[in-house]
């Protein structure tokens, strides 16, 4: 089986089985690191790069060069063509045409799915703003993977900003598939956002605990943790446990401490501000605890202010060796993607079935992404915003770019009104009669002045 031509773009685009594989083929690649140089031969990589960078950037190019493959590169978005106002979909078509691959990282949530929407070649998400970072992910499990043996039933703190820190949100989801424990320990303001919180509760079936035993564990010295994510599997049944037994499980201690920077480039001023003061620290002293004893120090890098210098030295600190494994990894990424290399994968039961299947809300009208960076809102020149009917209780569409979610308030049927004036009538979206709309009927707007500018009358429903 092969990964020839897809793209990835968030990490659910990869099965579990996929992954486990892609592992493989890493392990085999680092093992023989210089006899690779003829699985790309002749290829070509764009590497488009419209934030800052160095570990993804120079890692995927040197695991191109590694494979034999050429490079060509952008990476100030004030010297192409965007910043005469092309649209990223015209850039993805044109890049698309001198290159086998692309990756690309863009500020806009949402933008490398553009891209690989228009660019006829596979395409990776580098980073797309706050949303998602896929392979650094891949990095990180590879990582968890090489150090434990296995990511099923660890437990793994996330430190910091897990607001804004792409990698953060990537990590969960991945870990959540692979039946780990996530610890929330976030910085004040900085707590997970809400949609990404449901999202790991409604794809991946685990529960979501908000914390009282922050409270309790804080008291007795042990981690502090907002709230636990524990999966459908997990033999702990941890969210079910008052609080002692988590301050028990957490003393058998925790596996893997993600510890990420402020990602003050997409803060409010305030929260950037309310971070300078309140942002929490890992050094040797916090480790001191007997939860930390064989805890592995991992980070996405590159680190500010958030882990001291004096955990270098230190034998649970892996963020060096986490970064170097990213040429391996995204070697084997490439050449999977580039049809160079198969995977020998068994799509068991086990394995994620990639996407739910939502039904989708594409009508282009009522409704438009709320989020104020993603691509959608952006490029609305030609993109369409679409959306996936994630609940009908509340009606809830999620974004099938950036994953942020909207709650229309009034909706209608596209069946009740079959060319009767009378009958074009709108309700509000928490009614009974709303429920009874099909997915593939309904309506939403945003008002109910929007409704009746489409010529909707309020039915005795619309009250909410
Ligand atoms: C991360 C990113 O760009 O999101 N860095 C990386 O790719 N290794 C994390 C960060 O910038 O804080």
């Amino acid at each position: 089986m092969g990964l020839d031509g897809r793209s990835l773009v968030t990490v659910d685009d990869l099965s579990n089985a996929e992954i486990e594989g892609l592992f493989s083929l890493a392990d085999e690649m680092s093992n023989l690191m210089t006899e690779q140089s003829d699985v790309c031969r002749g290829k070509i990589m764009a590497s488009l790069f419209f934030e800052p960078s160095t570990r993804t950037r120079l890692s995927f190019e040197a695991a191109m060069h590694r494979l034999g493959g050429r490079v060509i590169t952008a990476v100030d978005i004030g010297a192409t063509s965007l910043a005469k106002g092309e649209s990223i979909a015209d850039m993805a078509r044109v890049v698309g045409s001198y290159a086998d691959i692309i990756v690309i990282r863009h500020p806009w949530e949402g933008a490398a799915k553009v891209v690989a929407d228009y660019a006829g070649v596979p395409v990776i998400n580098a980073g797309d703003g706050g949303h998602e970072h896929p392979t650094q992910t891949l990095l990180d499990l590879y990582t968890l993977v090489k150090e434990r043996g296995t990511i099923k039933g660890l437990k793994i703190g996330l430190w910091g900003d897990l607001k804004y820190g792409r990698t953060v949100h990537s990590l969960a989801y991945a870990l959540a598939r692979f039946g780990a424990t996530i610890l929330f320990h976030p910085a004040p303001g900085l707590e997970i956002p809400e949609h990404v919180a449901r999202k790991l509760t409604r794809e991946y079936k685990g529960e979501l605990k908000k914390s009282d035993a922050m409270n309790h564990a804080a008291k007795q010295g042990l981690f502090a943790v907002d709230a636990i994510y524990v999966t459908p599997t997990s033999p702990h049944q941890l969210a079910m446990m008052p609080d002692i037994s988590f301050e028990v499980e957490l003393e058998k201690g925790v596996d893997a401490l993600y510890i990420t920077r402020a990602q003050k480039e997409r803060a409010t001023t305030t929260e950037g501000q309310a971070s300078d003061k309140a942002y929490p620290v890992v050094d040797r002293r916090m480790l001191k605890g007997k939860e930390f004893r064989e805890t592995l120090v991992m980070h996405p890098l590159p680190r500010v202010d958030e882990l001291a210098y004096d955990m270098d030295s230190d034998r649970r600190s892996k963020y060096f060796k986490q970064a170097a494994l990213g040429v391996p990894v995204r070697m084997a990424l490439i050449s999977l993607l580039l049809g160079s290399k198969t995977l020998d994968v068994r799509q068991d039961s086990e394995t994620f079935i990639r996407k739910a299947n939502y039904p989708r809300y594409d009508r282009g009208y009522g409704v438009r992404c709320g989020n104020e960076k993603c691509v959608t809102v952006n490029e609305g020149k030609y993109i369409k915003p679409e959306f996936e009917i994630v609940s009908s209780q509340p009606l809830t569409l999620r974004c099938i770019y950036c994953d942020h979610e909207v709650f229309p308030k009034y909706v209608a049927s596209s069946e009740w009104h079959d060319g009767t004036i009378e009958r074009k009538r709108y309700h509000s979206a928490n009614s009974h009669w709303a429920r009874r709309i099909k997915p593939e009927n309904l309506i939403v707007f945003e008002s109910e002045s929007e409704a009746q500018c489409y010529g909707f009358k309020p039915s005795k429903y619309a009250g909410g």
